[in-house]
């Protein structure tokens, strides 16, 4: 991707997690000069020495690339990112709280951080997933505090659609580009700053700021929507002894419904569909709106997990002492990211009726360990399997799919997979001898 001259924009980009480091790295790539910041040091200090500090495909080597291209830097001083910058990207945490809502402290602290150390005319954007309204919020913020700064610093919205595991590649080719604007500066510096994008064809949506805060939600709990969906129908084909891939198959076909996001399996996890799905459900109540759909997604969601334990108990009779061999624990494969893994939730629920259970994850092993005391784990997939009186699948990992049949048949206590994700061919796990249960689609028990 080229840059013609004049086009590098000076970007801050505040919080450098899995959105802000994909940002800093992505933008330095299409020519921008960036400087990204963290209150937390050790990541800085990671990130200056080319190492992220979490796991996505193509990141290293870009960071690397794009530190000794000097267009890339990283402080600890936020003054650093911000002075000078035209475009400060605020990339922070946005967790929930315990009522589901999005706590937007560490938004406001940063918005706080901008308005004190901003030196010219710049656009404040909002890149974390935010409720619709935060903008409004952030406007205030300015103009209380700093009224004096409050004419050059411009609000908009810019969400981000990247997934993880393919964050580099999303952030590059993005579907689309969404800005929400509410002056002329924030239009035309948004344009410029996406300039490399749109110029190979990437649309660029301009809408208020509003729409875009609102519009990222509402992609969010549509795709976490598709899967519940197909999750329920998975629960029916089960009871039915139909097979939940054709059905999906089939709905896919139909232009209007489309093939992605059909993959029935033990639900969605990771730092985004959960919690935009509180925060949404909590915004729309707080509007006054009666959206109980949200509400039924994520019970369809939980509704999945528990499906893949009572399966398991109806599988292995008696749970307490039974070897249990978790394959991913990640959320998806791609990522070291365990937040709301529906492997760990299932661990948990093992673990507390007395069974031994120990996870394979190739990445996020290591991170798990002080998550979950009680969970053993191994990078070693036959390690795992030793001695198992069942395998659940859980990430569709590469050296899950291609697990050595022969060699896991031989060192487990009893031949059962559960998948969790529907990776195998059933007619295959039963020539090395194993039952396979599947999700939502026929079992195979071997004799
Ligand atoms: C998601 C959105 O896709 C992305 O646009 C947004 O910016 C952030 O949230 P991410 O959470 O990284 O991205 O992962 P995604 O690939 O969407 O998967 C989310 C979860 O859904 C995973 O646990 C995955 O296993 C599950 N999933 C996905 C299914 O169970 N079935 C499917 O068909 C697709």
């Amino acid at each position: 991707m080229g840059l013609e001259s004049g086009e590098c924009v000076k970007v801050g980009v505040i919080g450098t997690g899995h959105v802000g480091l994909v940002t800093c790295v992505t933008m330095a790539a299409v020519g921008h000069e960036v400087v990204g910041t963290d209150n937390e040091a050790e990541k800085i200090d990671l990130l200056t020495a080319g190492r992220p500090w979490f796991f996505e495909p193509a990141l290293e080597d870009l960071l690397k690339e794009q530190l000794s291209s000097g267009r890339l830097t990283f402080s600890t001083e936020p003054q650093q990112a911000i002075e000078d910058s035209q475009v400060l990207m605020i990339s922070v945490g946005t967790p929930p709280r315990a009522s589901g809502e999005a706590n937007l402290v560490a938004v406001e602290k940063a918005v706080q951080t901008v308005a004190r150390y901003a030196t010219k005319e710049c656009v404040i954007v909002e890149k974390s997933t935010v409720p619709t309204g935060t903008a409004s919020r952030v406007r205030l913020t300015i103009d209380r505090m700093y009224p004096q700064n409050a004419a050059d610093l411009h609000v908009a919205s810019n969400p981000e659609f990247l997934r993880e595991g393919h964050a580099v590649q999303d952030a590059m080719e993005p579907d689309r580009i969404l800005v929400g604007v509410d002056s002329d500066f924030s239009r035309e510096t948004l344009r410029t700053l996406y300039s490399p994008w749109t110029r190979t064809g990437v649309p660029l949506v301009e809408t208020d700021i509003a729409t875009a805060e609102l519009a990222k939600h509402a992609c969010n709990a549509f795709l976490a929507l598709k899967i519940s969906f197909i999750n329920s129908v998975a629960e029916v084909c089960e009871r039915a002894d139909a097979d939940v891939v054709k059905v999906a198959e089939l709905m896919g076909m139909d232009a209007r419904i489309g093939p992605h996001f059909l993959n029935a399996g033990m639900g969605y996890g990771g730092s985004c569909f959960p919690k935009d799905l509180m925060a949404f459900e909590r915004l729309a109540s707080q509007l006054g709106c009666d959206f109980g759909i949200l509400h039924e997604i994520a019970r369809a969601n939980e509704r999945a997990l528990d499906r893949v334990f009572e399966k398991i108990g109806d599988i292995l009779w008696n749970l307490e002492d039974k070897r249990i061999a978790l394959l991913g624990l990640a959320f998806k494969p791609g990522t070291d990211d365990t937040r709301f893994a529906p492997a760990l939730a299932l661990a948990e629920k093992l673990i507390a009726v007395g069974s031994d259970v120990i996870g394979f994850d190739p990445v996020a092993a290591e991170i798990v360990r002080s998550d979950i005391p009680d969970l053993a784990t191994t990078t070693n997939i036959y390690e795992a399997l030793e001695g198992a009186d069942c395998a659940v699948v859980c990430t569709e990992w590469d050296e899950v799919v291609g697990l050595d049949l022969r060699r896991a048949a031989e060192v487990m206590n009893q031949k059962v997979v559960v998948d969790g994700r529907n990776v195998f061919e059933g007619e295959k796990l039963r020539e090395h001898g194993f039952s396979y249960f599947p999700t939502g689609r026929p079992r195979i028990v071997s004799e």
